[in-house]
């Protein structure tokens, strides 16, 4: 550490002080005074004495306090840009005499400034410039102060403000520009500075730079370290950083371990890029593209958890500052800079459209990430997209913009920090006179199928498909949103008009409650001890359980007791007299190891990890056949119809099959090192399996040796028969069948998020095909569903307690994805008991 240039003496603390004046504290001494019996006069003059004590006791407390307590020690770290020395190479070199020369000139410059101001110049304790980098010179600094609390905000201001402008010190000459200065962690900056854990890297051209967390990837990183990198390119570029691995602790709010990413040599809060924890998956784009050629790296740990840490690496590109486009086709695609990385700080983007002859142009953004956690998406000060006077920030799904005109300008800003994955768009000229030829033009331009005009959904996201309708005979108009929505779905316990309107006159008296069962109980005997409705209902939602007489709606302990709790299994709480409930064989299950991110560049493709008890089944003439779920090491759980021998095909025979487990692309199963391949011992399918009826739809098989869990294979929990799947909860299915109905399959695992649908509705919407033993979840608008190829594979239940359940098994439906028609599952709840007497588990 270099010699602070300005000596200061901290006033010596006087602790003592404090002791000393407690003795004076008069209260006690008054008291006894009242209690002499003297003449009043002494009395008198006492009590005058006493408060003269007072006043000077209550001054010197305060006096102390306010003036006199502790300093507050405060660090700043800041940039400022030196405009008139050319950059060389030996500025990067802190050893080298250039470094030293021009880091005295700086540091000059700062004190100068300081002590220009009165509210800072006394307090400085030193200043230090840490780095230089290209622009033409930007020097990176840490200064020190020590400030009485109460100037302490006055110190603030005056930083916040301090500019300094082409400033001459001494005979040194420096012009000076940008001053930025941030109030910084101390503690953290004292340990950055004299740490072992810091590095600097300078990429060399077309060649990758790779960093790790220390001892990646043999051993974890150390809890309560403070590590940095600081990196470099040559000058002219800026950076591309990766982060090939990462595996972090996972997120705690405002805590925990966190890697930081900052667009700058010095760790200053306004440029951070990005702040990571948890784990992420090898297939998310953990990139990030810096505004100059540097760029710092720090990690932060806390002293819990063993994680194998990050490997990042990082290139050079050229700087380029240009973005944007002129664009003349009539459609065409355009994206933020680098999509699908992280688009760079600072820059701002503007594309011109001009679509051909007497067309207008519209844009349809597929994908849009421009979110910033403390940014208002109403107004948009930050990272935006702006459209005619109109900006567009946050996350959003897919809309569409349209002009009255040939031409449509796109102008993208980023600010100076957080970035994001940006957006991916495409515009479309058309026929001003016919927008959407045979569709449903909405307000906002977007076209839609006509028979989803006036069908109870919001299509285009506006409700224009939704305003003025005349509801048909099996509609009902909800109130607020005067939308026409399906006469099934009033009276079904889910208030699907959003004002409740559909689920008025519809429920049990005024002051009675529903039991699951259908009955209604009053409201008062909810959480009464007593099992009034007879199925444990009333008393399932009460934070503890009541042991009561076992039904269907009851979970049933080891010991034969039914207690009454609402899924009590693995929540964390022994429920059971014998512990039976939280058991450890049946609470491995359903973690996933990769925490998921809802942030999936390229529409419904699974993330890798994301559901690691999906298995592929295939046989040697079909290839993929079926799904499955691992719920064991060595059992899968899947659908009978897939094993049903068919034209010329044993398919209920085992040695046919081969499991496919840790899979996310079809075409690298032989190739990927996460993919583990097991041929089948035995195969069962349920003996009640009907053909026709699709009623008891599972089976189960047998792997012919276990399997070991990985990052991406892991078995998924499988329900009690007393488990609560809600209806409207949404749920997902995941596999690899057919894209759309009659459609090939996709070689990339897909998912989709659905619901759980009410069973009497489905029932009437499938004309009365449904069994006890099936669910239905879908969406009873359609365009999102299992289809061929997906059967057997799991219908996965993120639940309260961080787990995931398997609460379906993909069975059948009515073509794919048709209105009115939603997906049938084999209700695995109901098969619990065929399970566990067929696989012991
Ligand atoms: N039976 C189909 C299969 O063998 C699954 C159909 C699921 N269909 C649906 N619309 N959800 O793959």
């Amino acid at each position: 550490m270099k010699e602070p240039d300005i000596k200061y003496n901290p006033r010596p603390q006087s602790f003592n002080g404090i002791e000393e004046m407690v003795e004076f504290l008069p209260a006690t001494d008054t008291k006894k005074m009242e209690k002499m019996t003297i003449k009043r006069k002494l009395v008198i003059v006492g009590i005058v004495c006493a408060a003269a004590v007072i006043s000077v006791a209550v001054g010197l407390l305060v006096w102390h306090f306010a003036y006199r307590s502790a300093p507050v020690y405060k660090v700043y770290t800041g940039s400022l840009t030196v405009t008139n020395v050319p950059f060389v190479e030996a500025f990067e070199d802190p050893t080298s005499p250039q470094f030293a020369d021009l880091s005295v000139k700086v540091t000059e410059v700062l004190l100068s400034a300081y002590r220009s101001d009165p509210a800072i110049g006394p307090h400085v304790v030193s200043c230090n410039v840490t780095a230089f980098s290209e622009g033409s010179v930007i020097s990176y600094y840490l200064s020190e102060f020590r400030v009485p609390a109460y100037k302490e905000v006055a110190l603030d201001n005056a930083m916040n403000e301090l500019k300094v402008k082409t400033a001459k010190v001494r005979q040194f000459s420096l012009a000076v520009d940008t001053f930025v200065a941030y109030p910084t962690d101390p503690q953290m900056a004292r340990t950055f500075q004299d740490n072992k854990c810091s590095y600097f890297l300078h990429s060399s051209p077309g060649v990758e730079t790779q960093f790790t967390t220390p001892g990646f990837p043999n051993f974890p990183y150390r809890p309560n370290s403070r590590c940095q990198w600081a990196l470099r390119a040559d000058a002219g570029h800026m950076i591309l950083l990766h982060f090939k691995t990462f595996k972090m602790e996972a997120c705690k709010p405002n805590k925990g371990d966190v890697v930081t990413v900052y667009d700058s040599l010095t760790a200053m809060e306004p440029r951070v890029l990005v702040k990571l924890c948890g784990s992420y998956p090898p297939s998310y784009n953990l990139t990030f593209v810096s505004s100059q050629n540097v760029m710092l790296v720090t990690l932060v740990t806390d002293n819990v958890g063993k994680h194998p840490g990050f490997l990042a690496e990082f290139t050079q590109i050229p700087r380029e500052t240009l973005c944007g486009a002129q664009l003349k086709d009539a459609s065409g695609v355009f994206s933020t800079p680098f999509y699908p990385a992280h688009y760079p700080p600072n820059r701002e983007c503007i594309w011109d459209i001009q679509v051909p002859g007497n067309q207008h142009v519209k844009v349809r953004f597929l994908m849009f990430y421009l979110l910033e956690a403390s940014a208002l998406v109403t107004s948009c000060p930050k990272d935006y997209v702006e459209i005619n006077n109109q900006r567009y920030c946050g996350e959003r799904t897919p809309f569409v913009v349209s002009s009255n005109s040939s031409r449509m300008i796109i102008r993208f800003r980023s600010d100076q920090s957080y970035t994001d994955t940006g957006f991916m768009a495409e515009y479309l000229s058309y026929e001003p006179q016919n927008p959407c030829p045979d569709q449903f033009t909405c307000k906002s331009g977007r076209c839609i199928d006509l028979v989803r005009k006036c069908d109870g959904w919001n299509d285009c996201g506006d409700s224009s498909d939704e305003s003025s309708c005349t509801c048909s005979t099996q509609q009902f108009r909800c109130k607020t949103s005067q939308f026409c929505k399906p006469k099934f779905f009033m009276c079904d316990g889910v208030n699907d008009c959003g004002d409740g309107t559909d689920e008025v006159d519809c429920k049990c008296p005024d002051k009675y409650l529903k039991c699951r069962n259908g009955k209604c109980f009053p409201q008062e005997q909810k959480c009464d001890r007593t099992d009034n409705c007879g199925d444990g209902t009333d008393e399932s939602e009460c934070g503890d359980a009541l042991v009561t007489t076992c039904t269907e709606n009851t979970f049933k302990c080891d010991s034969g007791e039914c207690i009454t709790k609402l899924n009590p299994q693995c929540d964390g709480v022994k429920d059971c007299a014998d512990m039976s409930d939280e058991k450890e064989a049946a609470c491995s299950c359903g973690k996933r190891p990769y925490s998921r991110k809802t942030r999936i560049v390229g529409g419904v493709n699974a993330d890798i990890g994301e559901w690691p008890w999906q298995v592929s089944l295939h046989t040697p003439k079909e290839g993929h056949t079926c799904g499955a779920s691992l719920v064991s090491s060595t059992i899968l759980v899947s659908a009978a119809h897939c094993f049903q021998d068919a034209s010329g095909v044993r398919f209920s025979d085992p040695s046919i099959w081969t499991a496919y487990l840790g899979l996310h692309d079809q075409a690298s199963r032989t190739k990927s090192d996460s993919v583990v391949q097991r041929k089948i011992k035995k195969l069962l399918a349920h003996r009640g399996f009907n053909d026709y009826t699709y009623d008891n739809d599972i089976a189960y098989l047998e792997l012919d040796s276990p399997v070991t869990y990985t990052d991406f294979i892991q078995p998924i929990c499988i329900p009690d028969t007393s488990h609560v799947f809600p209806v409207s909860k949404s749920i997902w299915v995941t596999g690899w069948g057919a894209q759309t109905e009659g459609g090939t399959g996709a070689q990339i695992l897909q998912k989709a998020e659905i619901r759980i649908i009410n069973q009497t509705e489905c029932n009437v919407l499938l004309e009365g095909q449904l069994t006890p033993r099936m669910i239905c979840a879908g969406y009873v608008s359609g365009g999102i569903d299992a289809c061929q190829g997906d059967s057997g594979g799991p219908l996965s239940s993120v639940e309260s307690n961080g787990k995931v359940y398997l609460a379906g098994i993909v069975s059948w439906g009515e073509g794919c994805a048709r209105r009115n028609k939603p997906g049938v599952y084999t209700k695995v709840t109901a098969m619990r008991d065929w399970i566990r007497q067929n696989t012991g588990l």
